[in-house]
This record gives C-alpha cells, sequence and structure tokens, in this order.
C-alpha cells in the first residue's frame, strides 16, 4: 500500500528520469512487454538494445526470483520500440502490490501506451493442456491487496476506475487471429491472481474453478490494475505451465513449470512478437 505519497512518487519520477536519460536521443517506446516465464527469448530477438539491470535504476525494486533475471531492455522488435522488462516483482517475494507495479507507473510516464504481459500459469479449464498458452479476457484479483489502496495518484488516473475492459477487446481479437493463422494452441479465458508462493491446494483449485476461473498465477493482476487505472491498453497472455493442483495426479514444481515454458517458447515468442508487428 502506497502510505507515504511523496516518497513513492519520489522514487518513480527517479527511474523515469534515469531510463529518460540512458534512451538519450532514441526515441522512447510506447510499448512494454513483460517477460514471464518463457519469454525471454524474445529479447534476443530485439535490435539496437540498450540493457539496464533494475539495480542501476533509482527507486527500482529488485527482482529474487530465479529465472526471472532482472533487467529493463530498451530496443526495436518488429519495426516497433519496445521497453522489455526481464523480470518482474512479485507479492510473494515480500513486495507490496505498490512496489510490484512501480514499474508499471514509470512506464506510462515514459510514454507507454500499451502493456503486453505474459505469465506462467496453472491451467483448470477443460481441454487446456500444458504448454498451450491463453490469452486473458477477464481476471479475478479476489487474493490481490488493491495496488490503488491508499492516496489516490490523481496524475495517473481517477479514484475509483472502471474495470469492465481491462484486457483490450480488439487485442483480445488480434492475438486470436494470429494464433489460428500461425497454428498455436491457444484458449481464452479468466485468470485468478493468488498470493503465492505456494501452490494452491486441490480444494481451491475447485473452488476457482466454481467461480469462473480458466488460469491460476501469482502475478499479472497487480500490473494490469494499475495500467488500467493509468489508462494503458492492456494484452495478456499466460503460458499453461500445468493442470491446477488436483486435477492430475502429479505434484507442481517450479521446475516442471519452467520446463513446460521453455516448451512453449517457440509459440509465445511468435505469438508476441506478430503481435507487436501487427500494432
Ligand atoms: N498456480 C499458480 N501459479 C502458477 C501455477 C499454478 O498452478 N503454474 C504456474 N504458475
Amino acid at each position: 500500500m502506497i502510505t507515504d505519497v511523496n516518497t513513492y512518487m519520489a522514487s518513480i519520477n527517479e527511474a523515469t528520469q534515469y531510463i529518460k536519460t540512458v534512451i538519450g536521443n532514441n526515441t522512447v517506446p510506447e510499448i512494454c512487454i513483460v517477460l514471464g516465464s518463457g519469454l525471454s527469448p524474445l529479447a534476443g530477438m530485439c535490435e539496437d538494445v540498450l540493457e539496464v539491470p533494475y539495480a542501476d535504476i533509482p527507486g527500482f525494486p529488485v527482482s529474487t526470483v530465479p529465472g526471472h533475471e532482472g533487467k529493463l531492455i530498451i530496443g526495436t522488435l518488429e519495426g516497433k520500440r519496445v521497453f522489455m522488462m526481464s523480470g518482474r516483482f512479485h507479492y510473494y517475494e515480500g513486495y507490496d502490490t505498490s512496489e510490484c507495479t512501480l514499474y508499471v507507473r514509470v512506464m506510462s510516464k515514459l510514454g507507454v501506451k500499451t502493456l503486453y504481459l505474459t505469465n506462467a500459469a496453472g491451467g483448470l479449464k477443460v481441454g487446456m493442456n500444458p504448454s498451450d498458452l491463453m490469452i486473458i479476457t477477464d481476471h479475478i484479483p479476489f487474493f490481490c491487496e488493491s495496488p490503488l489502496r491508499g492516496p489516490n495518484l490523481d496524475e495517473f488516473g481517477d479514484r475509483f476506475p472502471d474495470q469492465s475492459c481491462i484486457y483490450d477487446p480488439e487485442y483480445v481479437d488480434k492475438l486470436t487471429k494470429i494464433a489460428k493463422d500461425n497454428n498455436i494452441r491457444i484458449h481464452k479465458g479468466v485468470y485468478a491472481y493468488t498470493r503465492g508462493p505456494q501452490y494452491e491446494t486441490p480444494a481451491e483449485i475447485r473452488a476457482l474453478s466454481i467461480l469462473g476461473t480458466d488460469a491460476v498465477g501469482m502475478s499479472t493482476v497487480p500490473e494490469a490494475i494499475v495500467a488500467s487505472h493509468c489508462g494503458m491498453r492492456i494484452a495478456a497472455v499466460s503460458c499453461i505451465c500445468n493442470f491446477g493442483c488436483g486435477i492430475a495426479d502429479n505434484k507442481l514444481s517450479h521446475k516442471e513449470v519452467m520446463e513446460v515454458a521453455g516448451k512453449a517458447s517457440e509459440d509465445s515468442c511468435k505469438l508476441a512478437k506478430l503481435f507487436i508487428k501487427s500494432l
């Protein structure tokens, strides 16, 4: 929760200023891609790359999860200037949701209009298999402390932001078409947020399923809430890495999640690239 607006805004402004200095006279991107599990090869497909470790950006938290590197990449992908967040911040690492989403506000200050969020998730929907992708059409933030809690930051958006259409319907259609045209196994559905770091129990998965969940994961929702508050257009894609706990017999492990995300990487990157190209 934002307790001290001045300190929080100072972090946002310092980070923004620092990144502007790094970009110098180059064009500032209007697209930010968050590289969830399996998407890291996308960084290698970028041209004119500048890399900035999060640790060098004043005011930025530092990502602590293995497989999430912790650097901002600035470059050109498919002819478009992009920011790539290689590594994000999770509530389960000990950050609160306002810290996890600070980068989204920095991106907004820099002029980013489109946020492409990706994540690893457990699949609940019948017919969904590990290594399938799911375009997020809506989310359930029940277990997420609102990143907007505390004084409203009026310069970004309203106190009571509408949430009727967080994930841009035009982007959902675009992603669906790209996936179909390129033989990428795709689903559309509702993503539910859990705080983690423990995976869900079978009872939680049954409950989430009854509540209308298609996929479950530990990120994305706080970021999407803040991005929608900032007025950004959002696209989000989950890589289904496992069946939700209890649906299959096996135990869940981060290793398996990372392996499946790696297997789906080619499709995840292709979808992201073609989406960026289409903008
Ligand atoms: N639950 C929560 N987060 C996840 C899962 C899951 O089953 N798989 C990958 N990230």
